[in-house]
């Protein structure tokens, strides 16, 4: 089951919410239909699931709908119409007791202004929504430390949060939200105040973060890097539509339409790209059975100089050139062992292919691709590599400020 099912989910800003729907039948713009009848469009028909323990990122330009979303999510705001389910229950149907009972055991919000207290010391701001919902001193204190523990705040659990840098600000927002265990984290252009910096590392400390708690995460944000960095999947909203919903290797290699092209357009593609959508298949021997011979094969027959060496269970050993397997041949010799180069460069199927451009340049046979079991899986050549950077303009424009250096020179 989805732990997130919205289907058909409208919000209308305004007096006369109602007014607004035969306009919106009728295709009219969001502008057309705020000047004809003074509502606005939050959200316009929007659909989409979020699996359970998924990164779920809303994406879009300020003003496309995306707060107005994830606060019909928790009923922050209510929806004019459409469904949304929490697991099987339908929550745009539920009491208020139990609207709130949802909140507290099942979902917490992380903002993007921290909205900590200030007079209240770092833990106790973690401890607020344990308070509130009742729980004794000792043990929400004891659960306050743990979360602040989990986000890297240990030793500062006592200072005031103005004490505290930005950054560690959310840490301590972030151990809030953690802080009751909910199953979903719904965050608000939650990094979007931080510094550059800061923000990458926050980004990267919520995903090892992620590794660890495995939560329900529905994470907004108007930069489209950082929803291809921290989500499993995007969705790509525009003046309250869903424009569309895919991974962010979908969303780069097929935008829906211009308004995601135009996102994409920017971003290197070499650092989602993964290498086991550009890798080949490699010429492979198998040990203990194939020897010189078969391995010289195999190089002629498809025109390398080197093959790559695998056990049985199509392990990697590591690779023979042909120049080796030709010595070894002329020795009379068979075991392919005593020429094996066993250190070899390596990259898993998941590696972005600009980490592949350095090995390549140090390598002088293309990168072997192995799972977590060392399997084989394919090669990647450095031509490869190359053509993908080009594509992406990284090298064209490169080269091209080189023409301009030497037209200067001559
Ligand atoms: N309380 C509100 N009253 C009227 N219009 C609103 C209200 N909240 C949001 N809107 C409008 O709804 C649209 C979507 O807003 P919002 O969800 O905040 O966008 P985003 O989070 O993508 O920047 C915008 O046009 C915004 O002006
Ligand atoms: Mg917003």
């Amino acid at each position: 089951m989805a732990a997130i099912t919205v289907d058909n989910l409208f919000k209308i800003f305004g007096k006369n919410p109602e007014k607004a729907f035969p306009l919106i039948e009728n295709g009219k713009s969001k502008d057309q239909i705020l000047e004809e009848t003074g509502n606005t469009i939050g959200i316009n028909d929007a659909s989409f699931k979020v699996k359970e323990k998924e990164m779920f990122v809303i994406m879009g330009l300020s003003g496309s709908g995306k707060s107005t979303v994830l606060r019909c999510l928790n009923r922050l705001i209510e929806p004019t119409k459409g469904t949304i389910k929490i697991g099987d229950e339908d929550i745009t149907k539920v009491s208020k007791e139990r609207l709130l009972e949802l909140r507290r055991d099942r979902m917490s919000m992380v903002f993007q202004n921290f909205g900590l207290f200030p007079h209240r010391t770092v833990a106790n701001n973690v401890e607020y929504g344990l308070e509130i919902g009742g729980m004794p001193k000792e043990e929400r204190r004891k659960k306050a430390y743990e979360a602040l523990d989990k986000v890297g705040l240990k030793g500062y659990e006592e200072q005031k949060p103005s004490e505290l840098s930005g950054g560690m600000q959310q840490r301590v927002g972030l151990a809030r939200a953690l802080a009751n265990d909910p199953e979903i984290l719904l965050m608000d252009e939650a990094f979007s105040a931080l510094d550059p910096l800061i923000r990458a590392d926050m980004q990267d400390e919520l995903l090892e973060l992620q590794a660890e708690v495995h939560k329900t995460v529905v994470f907004i944000t108007h930069d489209l890097d950082e929803a291809l960095k921290i989500g499993d999947r995007i969705a790509i909203m525009k003046d309250g539509y869903v424009v569309q919903v895919g991974t962010p290797e979908e969303i780069l290699t097929n935008p829906a339409d211009d308004y995601v092209k135009a996102f994409v357009q920017n971003v290197d593609r070499t650092r989602i790209i993964t290498a086991q959508a550009v890798m080949r298949k490699a010429p492979t021997i198998q040990l203990p059975k194939d020897g010189p011979s078969v391995a010289i094969r195999k190089m002629e027959k498809v025109g390398v100089s080197t093959t790559y060496v695998v056990d049985k269970n199509r392990k990697l050993k590591g690779i023979v050139t042909i120049d080796d397997a030709v010595h070894l041949k002329e020795k009379e010799e068979k075991n392919i062992e005593e020429i094996l180069i066993s250190d070899i460069k390596t990259a898993h199927p998941e590696t972005p292919i600009n980490q592949l451009l350095p090995m390549a340049i140090e390598a002088s046979y293309p990168i072997a691709i192995i799972d977590d079991e060392r399997n084989l899986k394919g090669i990647v050549d450095r031509a490869t590599i190359l053509a993908e950077l080009n594509e992406n303009g990284n090298i064209e424009a490169s080269t091209k400020q080189e023409t301009k250096t030497k037209t200067k020179q001559q």
